[in-house]
């Protein structure tokens, strides 16, 4: 991963580089401060203007979307007097189309900004509005958990999250890439683009002699691996079973078979098989089937059934030639039918 720095550091819109005490100290306010806030100033608000109580309507993880002016926050329309390109196209974003639709108020400039009251009388002092741009990758990182931690409740013990590696370094919420994909989700590129920016070690194996067809478009990043964390090792997708990364396409080696290959079940898909790219075919770990088979069964002794002299070697018939069902039979102990 040492050739990984360079790489990200000239990714535009990357966290890395940030100083942990960036610009915009002013105001750094947690989601929960910001509900705090909200409440506290609709309150003030709906004292003064009894007849025009403030809405609070409540998002994903209920905090106020500040549609409406209350207290410190101006609302969204105000924001738009000075900022016609945030704005602009901001009505097909997620953040306010996708919420609306299922009868929420969406997200509103100052619910993730920030109260913007001081900023607007300031005649936009950019001390007095939280700017993602200029914030240090934590503090991005816990905004936007504000509203995601129930989505992404991993990312915090995440290898990105440990590397520094923002929610932004990947996301882009007024600019994301055209690309269709990309844009539902918010992505400054579709995968695999986006993680070969930094996964640059990551790609020849992809272009090995036998790979997941990933460049390919039959299979995605994203179908293997979480990157918003997981338990597992490696960002690998959370399954009751690690198989079932696997077996999730490869549904014929699920089994339950009557008979198991103990090799399957206990060690794993990965004890035979490389997930990226391999040399071998069938994406096998060591290109002899026999020394494959070896590395676990090397104390099979030579018997009448296994009529050659032992052996490692690629010359005698290869163990699958008889053992065909190597992932588990239903028919027969020895895995031969
Ligand atoms: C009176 C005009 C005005 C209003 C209203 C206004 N802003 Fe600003 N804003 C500015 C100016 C001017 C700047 C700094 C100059 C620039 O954009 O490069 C700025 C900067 C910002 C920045 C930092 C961008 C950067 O490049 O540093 C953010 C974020 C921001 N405003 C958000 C908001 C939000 C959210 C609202 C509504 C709550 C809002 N602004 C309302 C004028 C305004
Ligand atoms: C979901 C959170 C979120 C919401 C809602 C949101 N922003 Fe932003 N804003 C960001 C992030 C993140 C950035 C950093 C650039 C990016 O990721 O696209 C940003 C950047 C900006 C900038 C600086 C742009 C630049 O290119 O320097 C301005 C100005 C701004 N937002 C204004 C607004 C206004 C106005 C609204 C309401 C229409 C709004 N934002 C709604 C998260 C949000
Ligand atoms: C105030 C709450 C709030 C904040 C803060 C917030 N979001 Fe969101 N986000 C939402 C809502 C609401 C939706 C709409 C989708 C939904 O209903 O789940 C959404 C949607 C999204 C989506 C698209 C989801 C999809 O399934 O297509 C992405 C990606 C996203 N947000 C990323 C971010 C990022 C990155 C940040 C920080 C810069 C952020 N959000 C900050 C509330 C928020
Ligand atoms: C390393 C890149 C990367 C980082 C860092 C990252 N995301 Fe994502 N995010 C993605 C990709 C790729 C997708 C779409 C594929 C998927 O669903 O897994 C996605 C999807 C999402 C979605 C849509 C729901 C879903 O799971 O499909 C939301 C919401 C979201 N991200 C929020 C966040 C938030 C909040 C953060 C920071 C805490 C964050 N992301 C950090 C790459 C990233
Ligand atoms: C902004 C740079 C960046 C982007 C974009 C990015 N990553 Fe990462 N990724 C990192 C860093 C840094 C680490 C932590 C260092 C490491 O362990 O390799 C990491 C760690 C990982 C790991 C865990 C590695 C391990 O050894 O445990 C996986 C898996 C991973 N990333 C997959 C992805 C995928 C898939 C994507 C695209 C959806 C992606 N990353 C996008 C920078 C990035
Ligand atoms: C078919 C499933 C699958 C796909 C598709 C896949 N991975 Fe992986 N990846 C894995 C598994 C399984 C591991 C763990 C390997 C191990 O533990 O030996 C892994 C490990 C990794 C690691 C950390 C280990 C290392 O070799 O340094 C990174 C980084 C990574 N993958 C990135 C990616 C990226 C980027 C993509 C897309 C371009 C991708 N992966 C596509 C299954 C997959
Ligand atoms: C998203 C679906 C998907 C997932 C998840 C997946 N695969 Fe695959 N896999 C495929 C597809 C599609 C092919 C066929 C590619 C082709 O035609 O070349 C394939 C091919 C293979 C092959 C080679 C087959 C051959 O005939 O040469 C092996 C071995 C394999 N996968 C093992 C795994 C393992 C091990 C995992 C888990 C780490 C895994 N796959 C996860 C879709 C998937
Ligand atoms: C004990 C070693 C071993 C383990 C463990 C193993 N495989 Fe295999 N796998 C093989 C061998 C050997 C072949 C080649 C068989 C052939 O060429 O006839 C193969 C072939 C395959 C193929 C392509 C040919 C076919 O039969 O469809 C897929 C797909 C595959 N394995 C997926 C998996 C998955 C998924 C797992 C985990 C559930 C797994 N394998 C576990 C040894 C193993
Ligand atoms: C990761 C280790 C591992 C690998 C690699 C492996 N096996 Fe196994 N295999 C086992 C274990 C463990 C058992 C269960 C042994 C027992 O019960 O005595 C087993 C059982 C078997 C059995 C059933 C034995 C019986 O007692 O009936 C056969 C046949 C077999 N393996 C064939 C193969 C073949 C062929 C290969 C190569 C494609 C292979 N194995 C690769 C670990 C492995
Ligand atoms: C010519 C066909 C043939 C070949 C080639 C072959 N086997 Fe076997 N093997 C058998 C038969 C038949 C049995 C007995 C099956 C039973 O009892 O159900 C057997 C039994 C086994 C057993 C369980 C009994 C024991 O001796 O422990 C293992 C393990 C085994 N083979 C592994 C291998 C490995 C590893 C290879 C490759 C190096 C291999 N076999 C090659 C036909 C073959």
């Amino acid at each position: 991963m040492n050739e990984m720095k360079p790489v990200m550091q000239k990714r535009p819109g990357a966290n890395l580089l940030r100083m942990p005490d960036g610009a915009g100290r002013g105001l750094r306010l947690l989601g929960a401060c910001l509900l705090g806030l909200a409440v506290a100033s609709s309150v003030a608000w709906s004292a003064a203007q009894e007849a025009k109580p403030a809405t609070g309507t409540k998002t994903i993880n209920a905090q106020s979307a500040q549609t409406q002016p209350t207290g410190d926050f101006v609302g969204s329309d105000t924001c738009a007097g000075c900022h016609t390109d945030a704005v602009k196209n901001f009505a097909d974003n997620p953040h306010t189309k996708l919420a609306l639709q299922h009868g929420k108020s969406g997200a509103s400039c100052e619910s993730c900004h920030g109260p913007g009251r001081e900023h607007v009388e300031g005649g936009g002092d950019v001390s007095k509005i939280f700017n993602f741009k200029t914030a240090t990758e934590k503090q991005v990182t816990a905004r936007c958990l504000g509203c995601h931690a129930g989505t992404h409740p991993n990312f915090q013990r995440s290898p990105h999250a440990k590397a520094a590696v923002g929610c932004t370094s990947c996301h882009s919420v007024h600019a994301p890439n055209e690309a269709e994909d990309a844009k539902e989700k918010l992505l400054t590129a579709s995968a695999p683009k986006l993680c070969f920016q930094c996964h640059n070690d990551m790609k020849p194996q992809f272009s090995m002699p036998f790979h997941h067809k990933v460049n390919e478009g039959a299979v995605n990043c994203n179908d293997c691996h979480d990157v918003h964390g997981s338990f597992g090792n490696s960002n690998l997708r959370s399954t009751a079973d690690q198989n079932a990364i696997c077996t999730k396409c490869h549904t014929e080696k699920r089994g339950p078979f009557v008979y198991e290959h103990a090799a399957v079940k206990g060690e794993g898909c990965l004890s035979c098989h490389t997930p990226h790219g391999s040399q071998n075919a069938r994406l096998l770990n060591v290109a002899s089937v026999n020394v494959l088979c070896s590395q676990c069964h090397s104390a099979v002794a030579a018997t009448t059934i296994h009529n050659f002299s032992w052996s490692q070697s690629a010359d005698v018939t290869p163990c699958i030639d008889c053992h065909t069902m190597v992932h588990g039979s239903n028919l027969e102990p020895g895995l031969i039918r």
